[in-house]
């Protein structure tokens, strides 16, 4: 047999057993052999997930300022510092298939990445901060709870710590709409205005519709994705009606209706081409959003550079004293 076969061959057998491990709900660690599609497909979705959770402090920091009590500022600032040990949870978790963070940064910044959609619409008002705990995290929860039984173990690790902070994250927001519904006129308004403003995108973070997806049938092969994006999308719509109810809100679809076959809520359509817009980088406020990510790393570079010299100083004495004990 040629050498080329013999290669072909051993790697065919690679493949059938890491197919067969997953198969088995073995988890991948990083020194395991895995496809390099599978590490590929995995440095994508977890350093997108990272870039998320960073751009994601943005829209909220912007009410830290301006919260409406001192009890408001205090749970904001921990949620919003939650989302940056999530950012950097998950980068490590990326650095663990080879990628270097500095690396991944930069792919963010010169446009080889991408962050969630959902980040790049505005947050007029306080009602906006907790319509994205509500709406935001609820769906981060319903697309994250899932990744805990990823395929990655790494990965899966991280998310179990994740989701338990996200359900703070979409408590602390359902609170603030269930006060500003249950308030004044006007507080009532401004909760449905918020609503009317995150309901569509929020159903769109869940990814294209299946048809569209290019990734799902290989990422749900490699079990790295549980469930369909309609399907998570779907989970969505059915536990939050209810809640809208609760609230006393509406939500902004005149062609939502329960369909009593399924017991599923039937949504209206939703606007693949707004979706496909902010992808391309024409949301309300993708400029605001990638200029304030590169003001932010630039302005944290001595931080880097500073934390790394440390590092090299701390790892030299640490040999020398080694060196000198072996003496
Ligand atoms: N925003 C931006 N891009 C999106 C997107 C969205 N909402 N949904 C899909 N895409 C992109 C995909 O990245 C892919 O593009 P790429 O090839 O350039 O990466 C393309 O659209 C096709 O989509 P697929 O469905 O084929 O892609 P995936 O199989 O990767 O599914 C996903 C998309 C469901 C978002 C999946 O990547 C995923 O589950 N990611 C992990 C969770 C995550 O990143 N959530 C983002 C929000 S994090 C958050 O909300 C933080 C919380 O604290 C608030």
């Amino acid at each position: 047999m040629s050498d080329v076969a013999v290669h072909d061959a051993s790697h065919q057998a690679q493949e059938t057993n890491f197919q067969a491990r997953l198969d088995a709900e073995d988890k991948i660690e990083p020194k395991d052999w895995m496809p390099d599609a599978y590490r590929k497909t995995l440095i994508r979705q977890i350093s997108q997930h990272a870039h998320s959770e960073v751009v994601g402090m943005l829209p909220e920091g912007n009410w830290l300022t301006r919260a409406p009590s001192l009890r408001r500022k205090a749970i904001l600032i921990a949620k919003v510092q939650d989302e940056g040990g999530h950012g950097a949870y998950l980068y490590s978790a990326a650095e663990t298939l080879g990628a270097s963070r500095d690396q991944l940064e930069i792919d963010l910044i010169e446009g080889r990445s991408r962050y969630s959609s959902i980040f790049n619409y505005p947050t007029p008002s306080w009602a906006d901060v907790g319509a994205i705990g509500w709406l935001v995290d609820g769906a981060a929860i319903m697309n994250q709870v899932p990744l805990c039984r990823c395929s990655y173990g790494p990965y899966a690790r991280a998310m179990v710590r994740i989701c338990k902070e996200e359900s703070f994250h979409q408590r602390q927001g359902f609170e603030i709409m269930q006060v500003l519904a249950s308030g004044t006129a006007a507080q009532k308004d401004m909760a449905q205005g918020a609503l009317n403003r995150w309901w569509w995108p929020a159903l769109m973070m869940f990814g294209p519709p299946d048809a569209a997806s290019v990734h799902s049938s290989k990422s749900m092969q490699w079990k790295i994705k549980r469930f369909s994006n309609d399907d998570l999308r779907q989970r969505f719509v059915d536990a939050t009606v209810p809640q809208t109810e609760h609230l006393g809100l509406s939500i902004p679809d005149d062609a939502l209706k329960l369909d009593k076959d399924s017991g599923h809520y039937q949504t209206g359509p939703i606007d693949w081409d707004e979706f496909n817009e902010v992808l391309n980088g024409n949301g309300p406020c993708n400029d605001d959003r990638l200029a304030q990510y590169t003001k932010a790393r630039t302005d944290g570079a001595w931080v880097r550079e500073a934390a790394s010299v440390f590092a090299e100083k701390k790892a030299a004495s640490v040999f020398a004293e080694k060196q000198g004990a072996s003496v």
